[in-house]
């Protein structure tokens, strides 16, 4: 495993392996867990691969008085942890060197009507950042194939929708199932911020979205579950729920009460000051 700091020795490096090797990239904000291991592992079935993992906390992702400043960096202790699982490379580079005109210059509009609802109503200006690094990275590294979390549903989609659009299709991107603790909280850099009191109160986020698919399964209404859903999770003083939604995966398009097809629940808390998100996926089906 390679640690590398700069442009110029990750293009080194990866001149030398480009023709023989497939070329997977893990892009994290570091502030590791189990979760971006299992990026590392499913990277590494890629037959042939050379996993590379960078490390950026990227500043434009972070709206004003977002947790930029206080978002965790954990550089060696991340190197412990990415021992278990080895990428050849990771790539953990300075602010300067990836905006190198500043993080204020202007950047390519990417996100569309998407970059303003759900998580991007919260957190304008999120999704241009982000898209905006991962095509960055993706430009640097031509990687062969990429591995995102399901956790980040809409940020998934939208880097799905980039690489269709902006490099054709050329990059795949490998889906990895979210990561859960026993009580199936999802894990999350960001829990670790979370009180006792909060932690004990997360993992209720995804049960209500388990209990949502359970009544569509069962045929209650779409808007009927959702709606119950609402009351109760708005009704916990220790979080402010931000949004619980039910989308159709495939244009993440709100959808009504007759929908059929593949659907994606999200939601989005802030739970005593921490903001979690989670989603599940499922099939809706023709009422009988
Ligand atoms: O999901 C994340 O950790 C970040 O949004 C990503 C994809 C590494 C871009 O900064």
């Amino acid at each position: 495993m390679k640690l590398v700091h700069s442009i110029t020795e990750l293009q080194e490096t990866l001149e030398a392996v480009r023709e023989t090797k497939t070329i997977v990239f893990v892009p994290t904000m570091g502030a590791l867990h189990e979760g971006h291991l299992s990026l590392v592992e499913k990277a590494k079935e890629v037959p042939n691969s050379f996993v590379v993992l960078s490390i950026f906390v990227n500043p434009t992702q972070f709206g004003k008085g977002e947790d930029f400043d206080k978002y965790p960096r954990t550089l060696e202790s991340d190197l412990v942890s990415l021992e278990a699982v080895q990428p050849d490379l990771v790539f953990a580079p300075a602010v300067d060197e990836v905006y190198a005109n500043g993080i204020a210059a202007p950047m390519k509009p990417r996100a569309g009507a998407l970059g303003s609802v759900f998580e991007g109503a919260s957190r304008p200006g999120h999704f241009e950042g982000m898209l905006h690094i991962v095509s960055w990275f993706f430009e640097l590294i031509k990687p062969k194939v990429a591995v995102f979390g399901a956790k980040d549903a809409q940020q998934l989609f939208l880097i799905k929708r980039m690489v269709h659009r902006q490099f054709v299709d050329s990059i795949e991107i490998i889906e990895a199932e979210t990561v859960r603790e026993e009580d199936l909280l999802a894990r999350s850099s960001r829990n670790r911020f979370l009180s006792p009191e909060a932690r004990a109160y997360a993992p209720e986020l995804f049960r209500a979205l388990l209990d949502v698919q359970e009544q569509i399964t069962e045929g209650v209404k779409p808007s009927v579950a959702l709606s119950e859903a609402r009351t109760t999770l708005t009704s916990e003083p220790l979080a402010k729920l931000d949004y619980l939604a039910l989308v159709d995966k495939r244009t993440f398009a709100t959808i009504d009460d007759d929908f059929t097809g593949v659907a994606q629940l999200l939601v989005a808390s802030v739970v005593a000051g921490v903001r979690l998100i989670d989603n599940l996926t499922f099939y809706i089906q023709e009422p009988a």
